[in-house]
């Protein structure tokens, strides 16, 4: 049932390719349009909607975040992303106009299912993006996108968080092609390129043995520090989130401009930190940002791990450690950047001792407060 891999994280981090595939397929028609008939909430609704408020958990509440970049970009909506437990203690403001997308692997998450019902009293859509057939959080929204990551086993999850962001990316293009915010041409194309990613995650995946070996090099550290801006921000959160609950170390993410803020007197002689760095040719302000921030750290010490574009040069003279990473578009570079984070995680865990498919303490799906 593993297939051959010893846990079932490895097997899922593998499968990834086909569950972004299989995310996509029959979802975009031969003229490039989204056919997303699961999302049936109808196009009017869709047109007067205002805002989108996104509620989710752990590693579904990272797709989230992500997601934000890829709506307001494509849809010109103000997105707001809330941790679902949070969301059901406040006043949220919400109404016939706001669509609440709920996402959750297992859609059993008891607080992502409060915050849906408590959006759904407020007179909210809300539509779901979850990976689990027939499960409670999509019978109780108004439409469901599933996520055709396959079961996922393994308490950490991956396969599925790759595909809740295509997910994320899909319901971004269908709210533009609905509201005629994006056109034809230009959703083909980032469907195109959305089709290619999933070749992408695949050379990844080739090229992870370094890593694995620069895991179990840093077995006996006891912190290891996350930095992104932009989308790579909530990769930097994902990948300590993975850390903590895999390798049961002390890790963190931060946005990499919020460094001189604070986290930067972190910084001592060989920590570890994460660098994740946004391609070079999207926003080039951006991406030299960042590299006068891992000068900064490496400066003071750190032992920066830099993952970067292939082609990009101007990271390499300060980077101790250099995972490269396929050239794809700004906003679909999680897909790509998010993957070492995990072999990272699965590595350390097992050079620790650590049980890699039931953490401590954790549960698969959690259905209690
Ligand atoms: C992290 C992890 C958890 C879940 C969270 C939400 O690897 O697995 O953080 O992402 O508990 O679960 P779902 O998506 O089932 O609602």
């Amino acid at each position: 049932e593993k297939g051959g891999y010893d846990y079932f994280m490895l097997k899922e981090i593998a499968e990834q390719p086909k569950a972004v595939a299989d995310t996509l397929l029959g979802r975009i028609d031969g003229a490039g349009s989204l056919t997303l008939d699961e999302v049936r909430i109808p196009a009017n609704v869709l047109r007067e909607v205002d805002k989108v408020v996104i509620v989710a958990c752990g590693t579904a509440f990272h797709a989230g975040l992500i997601a934000k970049y890829a709506i307001e970009h494509w849809t010109r909506l103000p997105c707001e992303v809330e941790l679902a437990s949070e969301f059901r203690y406040r006043d949220p403001i919400l109404d016939q106009q706001t669509l609440v997308v709920a996402i959750s692997q297992s859609g059993e998450t008891m607080d992502t299912l409060m915050a849906l019902r408590h959006a759904r009293e407020q007179g909210a859509h809300v539509l779901a993006i979850c990976n689990t057939n027939g499960s409670t959080i999509p019978r109780e929204s108004d439409a469901v996108l599933y996520t055709h990551a396959g079961p996922e086993v393994a308490v950490a999850s991956t396969k599925a968080f790759l595909t809740q962001l295509v997910a994320c990316y899909l319901v971004a293009l269908y709210l533009g092609q609905v509201r005629g915010t994006k056109w034809a041409d230009e959703i083909r194309a980032v469907v195109r390129d959305l089709s290619s990613v999933s070749g992408a995650v695949d050379r990844v995946l080739e090229t992870m043995e370094p890593v694995r070996a620069l895991a179990r090099s840093l077995a006996e550290k006891n912190t290891v520090l996350f930095l992104g801006r932009h989308v790579g921000y909530p990769v930097a959160l994902e990948g300590a989130l993975k850390l903590k609950e895999l390798a049961y170390m002390h890790a963190e993410g931060f946005a990499a401009g919020e460094l001189k803020h604070g986290p930067i007197a972190l910084i001592e002689d060989d920590l570890p930190v994460v660098v994740v760095v946004p391609s070079p040719r999207g926003r080039s302000v951006l991406h030299d940002k960042i590299v006068s921030n891992i000068q900064e750290i490496r400066a003071r010490g750190a032992r920066t791990i830099v993952i970067a574009e292939e082609g990009d040069e101007a990271v390499a003279p300060y980077a101790d450690h250099l995972i490269r990473i396929p050239v794809t578009p700004t906003l679909l570079q999680p897909l790509v950047a998010t993957v070492p984070l995990q072999v990272f995680a699965c590595e350390l865990a097992t050079a620790r001792g650590n049980e890699v498919d039931q953490p401590r303490n954790l549960a698969k799906s959690v259905t209690v407060e």
